[in-house]
């Protein structure tokens, strides 16, 4: 049996909708347009690109966006000096610094300088902190896991009881998705590069989410017959077929996986446009937190 495809840009699509729909409902309300702030640090390529799409996405949903660049030789003081005029801003509602820094900052410091009230990334200490407690709650969820969820739910996948799996265990990625798959009563398993026997580890998962970084990595005997796939990983690899030399895959091995899989995200069209779509969701709660503040 084919899996059922769980299509992220059309899902996406929805979410970015009703964002556009409820800023445009505050803008008729009288309340203050909701602000993101982007901080690009260096010129990493794939950052640039990144950040330009944030921006495009946040003026297609009536969202204002201030763009910050500073270069990679920036220092410490300079960074966080940027990140506390953001936090004073008033037409600020969150504030994105766009990973990785370049080598020599400490990102940390950075994350942990950027208020609370502002935090639309979740990376925070003190959000990471209440996500990883019981009955607590972040004000910000990190966007790739909260739109990995999002795509769970809307493919009808139910968590409690569930065996999750999550392969990886990055900050922005596999830890903070382990993290709302165990607020949601599902029995985890974390495992990485370094765990024993992943292909046993992945067969026991009803949902799998993938999320480490290496090219199709998780083939079709990983996968118990029936499970929800999540496919986190962008990778370029050489593809001689192709015109530019090169094609994006995930950390799935996609054709194989589909044939035992549930369901399954495509690379590209499945989690990436959910990242987008779950950072404007957060700018405009950050709005709102501001409204009641
Ligand atoms: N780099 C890769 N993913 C992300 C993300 O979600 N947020 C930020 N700030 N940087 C990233």
């Amino acid at each position: 049996m084919t899996a059922q495809i769980i299509d992220g840009t059309a899902i996406a699509a929805k979410v970015r909708a009703q964002v556009a729909a409820d800023t445009a409902a505050r803008a008729a309300a009288g309340k203050p347009q909701p602000g993101l702030a982007t901080v690009l640090v260096g010129d990493n390529p794939a950052s640039q690109t990144y950040v330009k799409s944030k921006q495009k996405a946040c003026a297609e949903a009536g969202i204002a966006s201030f763009g910050h660049s500073l270069p990679a030789t920036a220092s410490q003081a300079e960074v966080q000096g940027l990140v506390a005029q953001l936090n004073a801003d008033p037409r600020v509602h969150g504030i994105l610094v766009q990973l990785p820094l370049p080598d020599g900052l400490d990102e940390e410091q950075v994350l942990a300088a950027i208020s609370l009230e502002k935090d639309v990334d979740g990376f925070h200490p003190i959000n990471i902190g209440r996500l990883a407690m019981k009955g607590r709650k972040p004000l910000f969820v990190p966007c790739t896991p909260a739109g990995c969820l999002v795509l769970l739910e809307e493919a009808g996948a139910k968590f409690r009881g569930a065996n999750a799996v999550v392969l990886g265990r990055s900050n922005i990625v596999g830890l903070p998705a382990a993290l709302l798959l165990l607020h949601r009563d599902a029995t985890l398993t974390v495992c990485h590069s370094r765990s024993a026997d992943l292909p046993a580890i992945c067969r026991t998962a009803d949902i799998l989410i993938a999320a480490v970084g290496r090219p199709e990595m998780v083939k079709a005997d990983w996968v118990k017959p029936g499970a929800y796939v999540i496919d986190v990983g962008i990778n370029r690899i050489p593809d001689a077929t192709r015109k530019s030399g090169s094609r994006l895959v995930g950390d799935v091995a996609y054709d194989e996986v589909k044939e035992v899989a549930g369901a399954i995200t495509p690379v590209p069209g499945g989690v990436g446009p959910m990242t987008i779509a779950m950072l404007l969701r957060n700018t405009l709660r950050g709005a709102e937190l501001a409204d009641n503040a």
